[in-house]
Order: structure tokens, then C-alpha cells, then sequence
């Protein structure tokens, strides 16, 4: 079953590596015929927060959040893609998931993490996941962890590594398990609120 899969990454930096983890899981997604979109927060340019979406009276929100509400609403889960800064997640993955609330409800998240050391970016995985619970995207068992980024994968995204490609599999599979599960259950009856 295709899936619709914003794929959000959480960094701003001029010299990131996270844009190799984000567009690995990319095309991941895309080899299993899912339309992975990626929500780019340089791309968006987001001032910090002032203003949720929903803060906004209807219709005078700016543009790029009407697209990007427009795309959650349509979602079937949501992977983040995250780095460790300072044992913790950075801080422009935070702003770009803070804006919006409700239009993530009911759907799961998974966590690609990574680092430049050798804990791929785990302690920062484990402390997002009470923030993608408290958003009603509660994120799933498995997290793919990739350490030493700067060698671990190459700049289009591919692997370096063939446990990156293996262990992406079930990690997958899992997500894919999730989401199919969570639509039937949206589109067969709605959801409680
Ligand atoms: C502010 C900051 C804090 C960091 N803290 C950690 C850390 O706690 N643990 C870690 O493994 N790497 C840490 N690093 C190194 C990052 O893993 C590495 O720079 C990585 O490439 C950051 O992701 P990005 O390039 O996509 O921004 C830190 C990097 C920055 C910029």
C-alpha cells in the first residue's frame, strides 16, 4: 500500500550531514513505492516560533505552513530525522515540529538519528520520543542509528556500510507496518477528536 511519508529533517547547518541520512531514508521510501516529501527547515526558513499554525484565524497563515498542514493532514506517518547536539535534538527540529499540533494526530513516527561519534545520535533519539508522544505521533521500537556519519554514508545518500541498507529493511518494515495499520484504522471510522 503506497504511503505518504513527510520525512523531516532537524538541521539548519551550512555544512550538514544530515541531508545524507535524510535523503538515504528518501529514497529508501521511494524503492518501496511510497511518496516520501522532504520538509526541509532550510529550505523553509522558519522564524522561531511565534505563532503556531493553528494560532492563525483561517486562510491568513503564511503560505509554506497551508502547504505544509496540508501535507501532515494528508500524511500516514512522519520520519524524523535527527541529530545529537549536545546529548539532546537540535534546535531547528524542534521549531519546525512545534508549529504544528493536530495535524499529526493518529499517525506513528520512526527516528533515523546520527552523529559524528560512535552512539549514532541515540541519546538525542531517546529524547525526542517524548515530544513525538506528547504530539500524538507516538514514534515506534526501532530506531536506525547511524553512526559516523561523515563516512557511513556517501553525499547522494547512499551507504557506505551494507548493515546502513540491511538494517533499514526492518526498520521498515516495521514503520510500514504501523502506518498501514493506523490508515485502515483512520479511514474505517475516523478518529476519537
Ligand atoms: C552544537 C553541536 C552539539 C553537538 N553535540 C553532539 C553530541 O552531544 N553528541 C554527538 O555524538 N555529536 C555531537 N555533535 C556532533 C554532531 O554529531 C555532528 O556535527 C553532526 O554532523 C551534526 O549534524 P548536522 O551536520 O546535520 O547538523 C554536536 C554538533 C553540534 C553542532
Amino acid at each position: 500500500m503506497p504511503l505518504l511519508v513527510p520525512v523531516i529533517l532537524g538541521s539548519v547547518r551550512s555544512d550538514r550531514q544530515g541531508i545524507k541520512a535524510a535523503r538515504f531514508i528518501l529514497a529508501k521510501l521511494r524503492e518501496r513505492g511510497h511518496e516520501a516529501v522532504l520538509v526541509d527547515p532550510m529550505e523553509l526558513d522558519l522564524p522561531l516560533l511565534d505563532r503556531m499554525y493553528k494560532e492563525y484565524p483561517k486562510g491568513t497563515a503564511p503560505e509554506k505552513l497551508e502547504r505544509l498542514a496540508d501535507l501532515y493532514r494528508r500524511a500516514d506517518g512522519f520520519v524524523i530525522v535527527t541529530a545529537e547536539y549536545n546529548q539532546s535534538i537540535p534546535p531547528a527540529l524542534k521549531n519546525t515540529l512545534d508549529y504544528f499540533l493536530e495535524e499529526y494526530f493518529w499517525r506513528p513516527s520512526t527516528i533515523v538519528s546520527y552523529s559524528a561519534g560512535r552512539f549514532g545520535g541515540v541519546r538525542a533519539a531517546i529524547a525526542l520520543r517524548p515530544v513525538l508522544a506528547e504530539m500524538g505521533m507516538p514514534s515506534l521500537p526501532s530506531i536506525l542509528a547511524i553512526p559516523s556519519i561523515g563516512k557511513a554514508l556517501a553525499d547522494d545518500g547512499s551507504a557506505n556500510e551494507a548493515w546502513i541498507d540491511k538494517s533499514s529493511v526492518k526498520f521498515l518494515d516495521e514503520f510500514e507496518w504501523y502506518a498501514e495499520a493506523l490508515k485502515a484504522k483512520r479511514d474505517a471510522g475516523g478518529v476519537p477528536y
